[in-house]
């Protein structure tokens, strides 16, 4: 089996689902339930014997090791994380708290967990980092795109936060020999985003008839990136990445937020029509651009294409038309967790208690 963290988020919960479909291996899931983890991401998994999930911090050393020891993962795949750029601005000691600390303790309980494995499970052990491409910096537009080499500049509290955490990863390989992979992706969308992000909060927006805020010019690029071809990408890694290595993971689709705003209008006007006929993207609004805004990010996949035989399957224009779609669809997801309804029931379901399946 394999222990997941942070799998009630947005690209844990599409790894999870695609993992049980298409592996079908067993899992524990270990998430804390920050605002942006929801357990109905996982709905469709209840009941099912492969999955188990654990309400805890990655930074519990006692919890953490007291379920590697009674599960006996064959890997680490960690996602948990504070993941939003605009609330490190605004409150970077989180991101030190769970992306720095908690990973080191993670770090330090699978090495304690890893050292006392037979040889033969201690090779095959692995610990899997899932990163991002903002802890190289910022790229002006005619640069070439991030290879794996490229120097790491984070400039936003997130994205120092992730470097730190991908440099102890890198220590624990050096120093201890502990088997880790180190993965640098570039920006995700898809189903369950929440919806603070882009993607997600133009559509939510749109939908409302509120205007959709554009920071500064708009013509800051990211290349974007299915969250099913991530963690196909995952997949790829953990099973045949070589221990030590990092890969860059990306979409080849750069676009200005501009144009994947305008992207998202269009697909909105075909598939739900504002009433009065006007176009969505009349509701674009520039607003004050974020501190420090990178430029531009751009990944060069060529060692994961060569090495592994990875690319992206899900074409932008494609995947972004599924992801409208999806939204429109699961128009009471969106309201559960924008109105914080999820919330209230996952304190009624937990009761703000660990809860370890009763087998475990
Ligand atoms: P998310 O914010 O949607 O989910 C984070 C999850 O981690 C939530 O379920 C949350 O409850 C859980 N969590 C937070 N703190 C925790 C703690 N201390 N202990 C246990 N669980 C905790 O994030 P996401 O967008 O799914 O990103 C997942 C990972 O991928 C992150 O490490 C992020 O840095 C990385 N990443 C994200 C993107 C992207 O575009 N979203 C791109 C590249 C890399
Ligand atoms: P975001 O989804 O927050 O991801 P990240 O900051 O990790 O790249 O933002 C994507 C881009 O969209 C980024 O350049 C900031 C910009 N943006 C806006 O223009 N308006 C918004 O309301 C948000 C949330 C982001």
């Amino acid at each position: 089996m394999i222990l997941v963290t942070g799998g009630c988020g947005f690209i844990g919960s599409s790894f999870l689902l695609q993992w049980l479909s298409e592996v079908g291996e067993p899992v524990v899931n270990l998430d804390l339930l920050t605002y942006a983890g929801n357990p109905a991401n996982l709905a469709s998994l209840q009941g099912d014997p492969r999955y188990h999930f654990v309400q805890g911090d990655i930074a519990d050393s006692t919890l953490v090791a007291g379920l590697l020891a009674r599960h006996q993962p064959r890997a680490v795949v960690h996602f948990a994380a504070e993941s939003h750029v605009d609330r490190s601005i605004s409150a970077p000691l989180a991101f030190a708290q769970t992306n720095v600390l908690g990973t080191l303790k993670l770090l330090d309980a699978a090495f304690a967990y890893w050292k006392s494995l037979d040889r033969e499970s201690a090779a095959r052990f692995r610990f899997l980092n899932v990163s991002t491409d903002e802890v190289f910096g910022s790229l002006q537009a005619d640069a070439p795109a991030f290879t794996e080499c490229h120097r790491y500049e984070p400039n936003s509290p997130y994205s120092a936060s992730k470097a730190a955490s991908d440099h102890f990863v890198r220590a624990y390989f050096h120093t201890y020999g502990l088997p880790t992979l180190t993965t640098n992706c570039s920006n995700n969308y898809g189903p369950r985003q929440f919806p603070e992000k882009l993607i997600p909060l133009v559509i939510h927006n749109a939908l409302q008839c509120k205007p959709l805020p554009v920071y500064g010019d708009g013509m800051q690029v990211r290349d974007w990136l299915h969250v099913d071809d991530h963690c196909r990408a995952l997949r790829a890694i953990l099973e045949r990445g070589r221990p030590g290595e990092t890969y860059n993971i990306g979409g080849r689709s750069e676009r200005s937020n501009l144009s994947v705003v305008h992207a998202i209008c269009e697909a909105l006007d075909a598939l739900r029509p504002r009433a009065g006929g006007r176009p969505y993207a009349a509701l674009v609004t520039h607003v004050k651009d974020r501190p420090g805004h990178d430029r531009r990010y751009a990944i060069d996949d060529s060692k994961i294409a060569g090495e592994l035989g990875w690319q992206p399957q899900v074409m932008f224009e494609e995947g972004i038309d599924q992801t409208v779609r999806w939204y429109l669809a699961h128009q009471d997801w969106v309201s559960s967790v924008t109105s914080g309804a999820y919330r209230q029931w996952v304190e009624k379901q937990y009761s703000g208690e660990s809860t370890v399946p009763a087998e475990a």
